[in-house]
């Protein structure tokens, strides 16, 4: 497995058509599970690692984020990862990092993404920055696939209307999304769930606690109360706990299309996103 820090050496012949995996690092088996799928697609696969600035708000916890390059070279490599890519900030943002916030602020996002009461409403500038890295990282990868995890649904949903709306730029590019990972508990895999202390891991189990009451509830409104209600009697405060249209993000009133319940939540300083599919419950 080869870690690369120089763009140009993603152009070697062997990584052509690549299938890749988008990642900040801190890898779990949820990545793993990412690049087991791009594998099975039988491309060479490249696993970026870069954490990106232009997506974290100022309050947020870019300079704590955890940085794990050798634990998570030892993920891969067994995995069967063809190459590592680590570019340093200059690479991607070769005009510097105040031109690259600017440029982040200034991209028109698919409506996808700023649906009302959701990311957006609660991560002003969030959704900006992951789009200008992700094409970004297209653009030096040129990868022929890309592998996102459903855990970051609304991200998944945003990458996904953003190739679909710039075909000249990102070609015959596949998104493939993969599904969400889970502890046996149930907690989605996380490279924040490390920031839990022991309580607030117990606790963390209240977003997938409340995702399955959801699925109980016959109306939206009583989903959307329940889950709610979980999280609370867990300890977390919610940001939001929605039932969503699953393709455009915009409120339903009711399970007759395809919808996603979307919970986010805090506990402590931590930060927790959770999704599942509704209507294939019911
Ligand atoms: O999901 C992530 O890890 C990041 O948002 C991504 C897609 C790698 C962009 O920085």
């Amino acid at each position: 497995m080869r870690i690369i820090e120089d763009p140009a050496e993603l152009q070697a012949p062997d990584l052509c058509g690549c299938g890749f995996v988008p990642t900040m690092g801190a890898l779990h088996a949820g990545h793993g599970s990412l690049v087991t799928r791009a594998r099975a697609d039988g491309r060479p696969v490249v696993v970026s690692i870069f954490v990106n600035p232009t997506q974290f708000g100022p309050n947020e916890d870019y300079a704590r984020y955890p940085r794990t390059l050798d634990s998570d070279c030892a993920l891969l490599e067994p995995l069967g990862a063809a190459a590592v890519f680590v570019p340093p900030v200059e690479a991607i943002y070769p005009n510097g990092l105040a031109a690259a916030r600017i440029e982040s602020e200034a991209i028109a996002l698919p409506a996808v993404a700023t649906a009302p009461g959701l990311e957006d409403a609660c991560r002003p500038g969030h959704f900006g920055g992951v789009a200008l890295v992700v094409g970004r990282l297209f653009d030096l990868v040129r990868p022929s696939a890309a592998y996102l995890g459903e855990k970051d649904y609304q991200q998944l949903r945003l990458v996904q209307d953003m190739v679909s709306a710039d075909r000249p730029r990102y070609g015959e590019l596949r998104i493939v999304p993969c599904p969400t990972v889970r502890e046996g508990d149930g907690l989605a895999m996380s490279s924040r769930n490390r920031y839990l202390s022991s309580d607030e891991r117990t606790a963390a189990i209240a977003l997938a606690r409340a995702l399955q009451v959801a699925h109980s509830a016959q109306r939206v409104e009583t989903a959307e109360r329940l889950m709610r209600e979980t999280l609370e009697s867990f300890g977390l405060s919610t940001e939001y706990a929605v039932v969503r249209d699953a393709r455009t993000l915009m409120p339903v009133k009711g399970f007759e299309q395809p919808t996603r319940a979307l919970i986010a939540a805090r506990l402590g300083a931590t930060r927790l996103i959770d999704n599942a599919a509704m209507t294939v419950w019911r």
